[in-house]
C-alpha cells in the first residue's frame, strides 16, 4: 500500500511537472479541490471527451448532443430531490477543528480490514510460493476469516445506518470503532450533521429581490428539462439519448486523491429514453457497451470491474457503477442507473407542463423510462494517467518514465527533432512540421541532445518521435522511433502521414468497440 502511495505521489508530481495538472489558484497557495489543466492536459483532456463524444454520437444514430446552461431555474433542483435529500453526514473533531465526512471514515475503517486480510494472504502466498491455493487459504484460515466476520459486520452495521439516515448510529460506529483523528489523533467528536452538496449564489441585484440559484452538480438535469425541446425538433423516436458535456460543482468535504474527488469537475451524461419495461434490456446494453468502451482503450481487462448496486435509489431499479483499479483501489469512474420515469415524472409535476411521449406503434402516450450513463471525465482522465504511467529500468541502467498513453488520446502524436541545430536540418524538420501539423498534434524541437528531446516526449506519451539528419537530405528518409519500443525504422517522409494516422486516429479507436 504505501508503495502504491509512492507510485501515486510520483504521478502527481510528474502531471505537474509535465503540465498535465496544476493546483488552481497556486501563487496564492491554491484552492482546495480544484484544479487547472495545463497545455498537454488540455489536449489529453480534450482527447477523451472527443472520444465519448464520438462513441456516443457517431456511432449510435439515435443519440444526439445538447449543451446546457449550468444556471439553471432554482425549482429544477427542488423537483430533482437535489434540494432535499443531496447530502452528506458530516462530523468535526473538536481538537483538530477538522471535518469529515462520517461515512467515508467508516469506509476507510472497513478498508483497513480489508488491507489486513490482503497481507494475510500475501504472507501466506510467499511462504508456500507455487503451491498456493489462494481461495481455499481465504475460506479456512482463521485469521482471515476473523477479519472477514468483523468486516462483513461493520459493513452491515453501516449499510443499515446510512439506508435509515441514521446519523446518531453513524456517530456511535465512530465512537465504538474507536476511530481517531488524523490530525489530532483524539476522539473528541460532534454530533453527526447533514450537509448539503450544492454551491448556491444569486442572479439579479439585491435592490430588486434576487433569486438564489444553483451551480448544477451534476448535467443530467439540463437533459431532462430539453427533453420535449429535442424530442420535438429533432423528430426522436423512442428509443433515443440525448448526451451532454459540461461541468457540474459539488461542495465535497472530503475533497482528496488529487482529481478523483473535486469541487468543480467535469461530466459527460447520456440519458437514454425507453418504453417502460423495456428499460432492463437497455440497461443491460448500455452496461455491456459501456464496459466495451472503456476496454477499447487497452489499460487492461483486469483494471475493470462492475459494483451492481444493492441498495437503490428510490427512483432507480437498477444501477451498477464501473470501477477501475486506481493506485488506491478500486474505484467508480463510471454509474450506469436505469431511473425510471421518476425526473421527467417530478419536472411534469413541479413544472406543470405535459412531458409525455406519443408512441406511433403503440398508438399511446407514457413517460419514458431512462437509463443514464454517467462518467466523470477528471475521473476518466486520472485512470488514464494511472495506468499509463511507468518508470522503466533500461538495459544500460538508466531509468525512463514513460506514459504509454492509448496513442488516440496522447496530446502530442509526433515530434520533429533535427538531429543537429545546422546544416539545413531545421529547415527541413520544419517542412515536415508543416505538412503534419496539419492532421495531428506536432511538436518541434531542436534543443539538447536527441536523448534527452526522446525522454521528454516520453514523459508526454508522445508516440512518435520523427528525426532528421543529414541522410534525410540526401534521400528524403528520416528515422520514426515508437514510444513504448524505443524501436527506430527509416522510413520514407511521404510515408510518413499513413504511419501516423493509422495508429492515432480516433476512427480506429472507435472501431475497436466491442470487438
Ligand atoms: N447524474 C448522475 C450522477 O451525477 P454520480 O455517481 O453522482 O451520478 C457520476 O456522478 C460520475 O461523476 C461519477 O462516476 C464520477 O466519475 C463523477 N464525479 C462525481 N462526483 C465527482 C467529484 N466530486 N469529482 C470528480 N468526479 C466526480
Amino acid at each position: 500500500m504505501a508503495q502504491q502511495d509512492d507510485v501515486f505521489k510520483k504521478i502527481i508530481s510528474h502531471a505537474k511537472e509535465y503540465g498535465f495538472v496544476f493546483p488552481s489558484s497556486e501563487i496564492y497557495d491554491g484552492l482546495s479541490a480544484v484544479y487547472d489543466y495545463g497545455q498537454n492536459g488540455v489536449e489529453l483532456k480534450n482527447n477523451i471527451k472527443r472520444y465519448w463524444w464520438d462513441a456516443m454520437t457517431l456511432l449510435h444514430d439515435n443519440i444526439v448532443g445538447i449543451d446546457s446552461a449550468i444556471f439553471m431555474h432554482p425549482t429544477i433542483w427542488k423537483a430533482s430531490g437535489h434540494v432535499d435529500a443531496f447530502n452528506d453526514p458530516l462530523i468535526d473533531n473538536r481538537d483538530s477543528k477538522k471535518r469529515y465526512r462520517a461515512d467515508v471514515l467508516i469506509e476507510d475503517q472497513i478498508a483497513k480490514i480489508d488491507d489486513k486480510i490482503e497481507k494475510e494472504v500475501a504472507k501466506a502466498r510467499k511462504r508456500f510460493g507455487e503451491t498456493f491455493d489462494e481461495a481455499m487459504f481465504r475460506q479456512t484460515n482463521g485469521r482471515v476469516l476473523e477479519y472477514q466476520a468483523k468486516r462483513e459486520a461493520l459493513h452491515q452495521r453501516f449499510s443499515d445506518a446510512m439506508n435509515a439516515g441514521n446519523l446518531d448510529e453513524l456517530r456511535q460506529i465512530i465512537i465504538d470503532e474507536e476511530i481517531v483523528c488524523p490530525i489530532s489523533g483524539t476522539k473528541n467528536w460532534t454530533e453527526v450533521r447533514q450537509f448539503n452538496l450544492m454551491f448556491k449564489t444569486e442572479m439579479g441585484s439585491t435592490a430588486d429581490g434576487a433569486m438564489t440559484v444553483y451551480l448544477r452538480p451534476e448535467t443530467a438535469q439540463g437533459i431532462f428539462v430539453n427533453y420535449l425541446n429535442v424530442q420535438k425538433t429533432g423528430r426522436m423516436r423512442i428509443p433515443f439519448g440525448i448526451a451532454q458535456i459540461g461541468k457540474a460543482f459539488r461542495n465535497e468535504i472530503v475533497a482528496r486523491q488529487f482529481i478523483f474527488r473535486m469541487r468543480e469537475f467535469e461530466q459527460m451524461e447520456m440519458q437514454f429514453f425507453v418504453r417502460p419495461g423495456q428499460e432492463m434490456e437497455w440497461f443491460k446494453y448500455w452496461k455491456e457497451w459501456r464496459l466495451s468502451w472503456h476496454k477499447a482503450l487497452g489499460l487492461g481487462d483486469e483494471k475493470y470491474r462492475y459494483h451492481d448496486h444493492e441498495k437503490l435509489a428510490h427512483y432507480a431499479n437498477a444501477a451498477t457503477d464501473i470501477e477501475f483499479q486506481m493506485p488506491f483501489g478500486f474505484k467508480e469512474v463510471e454509474g450506469i442507473h436505469s431511473r425510471t420515469n421518476f425526473d421527467l415524472s417530478q419536472h411534469e409535476k413541479f413544472s406543470g407542463k405535459k412531458i409525455q411521449y406519443f408512441d406511433p406503434e403503440l398508438n399511446e402516450s407514457y413517460t419514458p423510462y431512462v437509463i443514464e450513463t454517467s462518467i466523470g471525465v477528471d475521473r476518466m482522465f486520472l485512470s488514464v494517467l494511472c495506468s499509463s504511467y511507468e518508470e522503466q529500468q533500461l538495459e544500460n541502467g538508466e531509468t525512463r518514465v514513460v506514459l504509454h498513453l492509448p496513442a488516440a488520446l496522447a496530446p502530442v502524436k509526433c515530434a520533429v527533432l533535427p538531429l543537429v541545430r545546422k546544416d539545413g536540418l531545421p529547415e527541413k524538420a520544419r517542412e515536415i512540421v508543416d505538412d503534419l501539423k496539419f492532421d495531428f498534434t506536432t511538436h518541434y524541437e531542436e534543443k539538447d541532445a536527441i536523448g534527452r528531446r526522446y525522454r521528454r516526449q516520453d514523459a508526454i506519451g508522445t508516440p512518435f518521435c520523427i528525426t532528421v539528419d543529414h541522410q534525410t537530405l540526401e534521400d528524403n528518409t528520416v528515422t520514426l522511433r515508437h514510444r513504448d519500443s524505443m524501436q527506430q525504422e527509416r522510413v520514407a517522409i511521404a510515408d510518413l502521414h499513413r504511419l501516423i494516422h493509422d495508429q492515432v486516429s480516433l476512427p480506429s479507436l472507435l472501431r475497436k468497440i466491442n470487438k
